[in-house]
């Protein structure tokens, strides 16, 4: 947020990577207004941004996030309301999920490898789901993965070892490698730092930034000072009284945590809900 490339400026024109319209997700197989998780969600992810998505445990931001990508596909959750990656409708009739997800990387809470698969057969698991069989193409995309995550260094010599010998930081920093290797333009960030301690944590965050300049990210965190850290903009979801998530309020994250313009925000920004 403190950042001050000439297309973050104020007044700049922001180009939009990311649009949900009246976005609402239900979980269930019966239509049940009880099972609503989040409901219309409008939101905007400006391009190469860090948006921090806040709130509450149970208000829906994974939710949200996974019905970018589509892995609603394969959970009981229902999307309603439409959903663009820059031109791409992300529900038409005619997109494939396949396709949205080459555009879109996700990296969970807790690093979730191929735990039998080494270091570079992970890295490399989404080109070659994308059918990518060339060596040497596979063996280019697995360094400048691994370079980009920062990670290449401490592994270029053990590219064979089983994943899930390296420590539960670098095992993260794999699944972010895992992720750029397909090249996305947006990454979807779940938490990613929950379960690190905070040197390793400071190095995700750092490396957040800097993927930033090049690729919209979009970050569930329930620390608010990573979010003043590191996001350009935040969204703060909170649960209504019927208990389904909905958006509070987003904006740049300094006006957000400065000068909330819901009282609900600020109420969450300095500590007294959630
Ligand atoms: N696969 C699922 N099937 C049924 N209900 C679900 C499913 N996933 C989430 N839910 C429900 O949807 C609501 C929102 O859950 P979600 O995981 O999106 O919240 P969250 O904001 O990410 O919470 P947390 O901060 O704890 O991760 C919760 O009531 C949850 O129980
Ligand atoms: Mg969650």
């Amino acid at each position: 947020m403190l950042d001050n490339r000439p297309d973050r400026l104020p007044g700049a024109r922001e180009e939009i990577a990311i649009t949900l319209e009246h976005v609402t997700v239900s979980y269930g197989r019966v239509e049940n207004p009880k099972q609503v998780a989040v409901r219309d969600v409008s939101l905007e992810f400006p391009k190469n941004q860090v948006t921090a998505l806040l709130g509450p445990s149970g208000c829906g931001k994974t939710t949200i996030l996974r019905s970018i990508n589509r892995m609603h596909d394969h959970t009981t959750g229902k999307v309603s309301g439409s959903i663009r990656i820059g031109d791409l409708d992300v529900y038409a009739r005619t997109t494939q999920p396949e396709i949205v997800r080459t555009r879109v990387g996700m990296v969970f809470q807790r690093p979730n490898l191929f735990p039998t698969l080494s270091i570079f057969d992970n890295v490399v698991s989404g080109l070659r789901m994308n059918g990518v069989k060339k060596k040497e193409f596979l063996l280019e995309a697995a360094e400048a993965a691994l370079r980009q995550a920062a990670l290449w260094d401490s592994v270029k010599n053990r590219l064979g070892m089983p994943a899930v010998r390296l420590s539960g930081g670098q095992q993260q920093r794999l699944c972010i490698a895992r992720a750029l290797a397909v090249e996305p333009e947006v990454l979807l960030l779940d938490e990613p730092c929950s379960a690190l301690d905070p040197l390793a944590s400071a190095r995700i965050e750092e490396l957040i930034v800097q993927l930033s300049s090049h690729i919209t990210i979009a970050m569930v965190t329930h620390n608010l000072f990573q979010a003043t850290r590191i996001s350009d903009r935040t969204a703060v979801f909170l649960l209504n009284d019927d208990n389904a998530g909905t958006l509070v309020e987003a904006g740049p994250t300094v006006d957000l945590f400065k000068a909330p313009k819901d009282p609900r925000t600020e109420a969450y920004v300095t500590g007294h809900i959630g």
